[in-house]
């Protein structure tokens, strides 16, 4: 594993223009994604969701993060909490599912806990050193950001705030999209195979050319937009395709002719469009495994049902192309030829060089801080 670290500095430093992707162990590693588990995950912010899925005080979703199993609800307050989903007693899960609760019940000795995280019933306790205020459920490091609700399972996590894409995003009003599908399911790839993925415009073309092709071919994707945790690129639509609702009012015809391509690091893929926001929320399980939740969104009232469930189902089949090539390939990654490869130019691969970048960055802070 050293030498896996040691040539993701090697290859972060070579010259812009000469990059090369990391060799398939880096992908297939079980002792790489502990240590990933442990350094870059574990203080990275990660996206669970929109903000609108919660939007009634007691409405909750359950979600697990690395070894954390998450319950993130709104309270009576409005605010939106990640708690440990884990009973203070004997640590039961709390909740399952999603749904709506007023309490939070353990299924195991029935405590209960308030939407705050507060326990508020202990039935039949009888121990002196029992304190019920110091049984509160831990609550995790949140933030909102263009309504999504990312968390970081970090104590001392500092804000995260990326003003070039923030301006970039601003025409767009990506705070005001309401969700209108949601949709959870396990890939066999690792986690950053699905962002490199998703973050390059060079193979949409080739994998999916009845889906994408004529609307986002390869050809036409530009670099954006990227800087220390994040990076972006715009999926072009040829001149003679109409835009696809109408979105935001200060939206220029470019940013409409347009789907733009952005990812959170660690674990958030998202596309942009003018009516139009898909999120890719990925939560790693190990080396070769994650689970996904992908979110839609739309920006008013521009789009109908029925164009909706079209969007939904198209989704449903880009998906689908891109995790049949990625689990053939997490297959493919384990071979000792699977060596480090060139990387395409910068408007087709320069963000996965960017996440390179970023992940070299993050790993040597590690090697000299809390990780050595
Ligand atoms: S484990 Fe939850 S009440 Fe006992
Ligand atoms: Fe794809």
């Amino acid at each position: 594993m050293t030498q896996l670290r040691e040539k993701l500095q090697d290859l972060a430093a070579l010259p812009e223009d000469r990059p090369m992707g990391m060799p398939g162990a880096f992908y297939t590693s079980q002792e790489q994604f502990e240590h990933e588990a442990n350094t870059v995950l574990r203080n990275g912010w990660h996206c669970l969701g929109r903000l609108d899925e919660l939007a009634e005080p007691g409405d909750f979703f359950t979600v697990q993060l690395l070894n954390e199993p998450l319950l993130v609800v709104r309270g009576d307050d409005d605010k939106v909490r990640v708690l440990a989903n884990v009973c203070r007693h004997r640590g039961m899960p709390l909740a399952e599912g999603k749904g709506n609760q007023k309490r939070f019940i353990c299924t195991y000795h029935a405590w209960m806990y308030g939407r705050d995280g507060a326990l508020l019933r202990a039935p039949r306790m009888e121990n002196a050193g029992f304190d019920p205020k110091s049984c509160r459920l831990p609550e995790h490091n949140v933030q909102v950001w263009n309504g999504f609700i990312y968390v970081n399972l970090s104590p001392d996590a500092a804000p995260f705030s990326y003003p070039d894409l923030e301006q970039m995003l601003a025409p767009y009003e990506t705070d005001k999209f309401r969700v209108v599908h949601s949709a959870e399911e396990e890939w066999q790839t690792n986690w950053k195979c699905l962002v490199e993925n998703f973050m390059e415009g060079y193979h949409l073309s080739v994998v999916h050319p009845q889906t994408l092709h004529g609307y986002t071919p390869s050809g036409l994707a530009r670099k954006l937009v990227s800087g220390d945790g994040y990076t972006s690129y715009a999926a072009n639509y040829p001149e003679n395709i109409e835009s696809r609702g109408d979105g935001a009012p200060g939206l220029s015809d470019a940013e409409k002719q347009r789907s733009s391509l952005f990812s959170i690091f660690p674990t958030q893929v998202v596309s942009q469009a003018a009516s139009l926001l898909v999120s890719l929320s990925i939560f790693p399980i190990n080396a070769n495994l994650i689970r996904v939740k992908w979110t839609m969104s739309v920006y008013g009232d521009d789009l109908s049902d029925d164009t909706i469930q079209q969007r939904v189902k198209l989704w449903e089949e880009v998906n689908r192309e891109d995790r049949e090539k990625l689990e053939k390939m997490q297959v493919t990654l384990r071979s000792a030829h699977a060596l480090e490869g060139p990387l395409a130019a910068d408007d087709y691969e320069g963000t996965i060089r960017d996440f390179q970048t970023w992940l070299a960055k993050q790993d040597a802070a590690f090697s000299t801080a809390q990780y050595a």
